[in-house]
């Protein structure tokens, strides 16, 4: 079976929900790759609010950002990228109530966790279980109606196993009046290969 990658499976699941116009969340900025992601779907008139904890991160984002939108090189539904759009906040996800202004509160159409730690970074800044199980909760509350939450876990590091673990139950205490709740594993089928959460508001 070929090998999926689940972070094209969790854009997916954001391209069907999230339209120009809109607000998305990246709760784990890291290299940016998932922050060029939404800035695409939501520009050229919506809103990306970006979260890390290293400014490193963030920095290089940015930069990442201002570059292609220097050269054109992600013109995407033929709508450059609009670094306007990007808020880039270096703060811990589990306080992104305060830092996302008040009057975004209940109307954000996708929110994106990468959890772990930064690819090419240091390994010991990794998402810790308890400021992550915080941010997905405070995360459920600024949904929009029919917006969609992805978390991308990974067992198979130190931690990331109690962390995936803690995902997979407060995911499955969700109100299922309110919300959907579904899980993708790679193909890999070993307890360590990542998986990819999805939590949809229904209303
Ligand atoms: C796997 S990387 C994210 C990859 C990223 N989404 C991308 O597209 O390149 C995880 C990131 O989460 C960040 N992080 C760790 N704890 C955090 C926290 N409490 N709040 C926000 N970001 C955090 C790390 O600094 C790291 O950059």
């Amino acid at each position: 079976m070929p090998r999926i990658s689940l972070v094209n499976v969790a854009h997916n699941f954001i391209k069907d929900v999230l339209r120009p116009g809109d607000i998305a969340i990246d709760a784990t900025v890291g290299n940016g790759h998932d922050t060029v992601f939404l800035l695409e779907q939501v520009s050229p008139s919506g809103k990306v609010f970006g979260f890390d904890i290293q400014q490193a991160a963030l920095d290089s984002t940015r930069a990442k950002v201002q570059s292609h939108c220097r050269t054109g090189e992600r013109v995407f539904r033929n709508v450059p990228l609009r670094p306007e759009c990007l808020t880039l906040i270096h703060a811990s996800h589990k306080d992104m109530a305060e830092k996302v202004p008040r009057q975004y509160h209940g109307k954000i159409n996708a929110i994106m966790f990468n959890l772990g730690y930064l690819p090419g970074g240091d390994k010991n800044i990794i998402t810790q279980t308890e400021s992550t199980l915080i941010a997905i909760n405070i995360a459920s509350h600024l949904l929009s109606s029919n917006g969609i939450i992805t978390i991308l876990a990974y067992p198979g590091h130190h931690g990331g196993d109690v962390e995936t673990d803690q995902v997979k139950n407060f995911c499955s205490k969700l109100d299922k009046d309110q919300f959907e709740f579904s899980i993708v594993d790679s193909s890999e089928y070993k307890q360590s290969a990542p998986r990819l959460f999805v939590i949809q508001k229904t209303h």
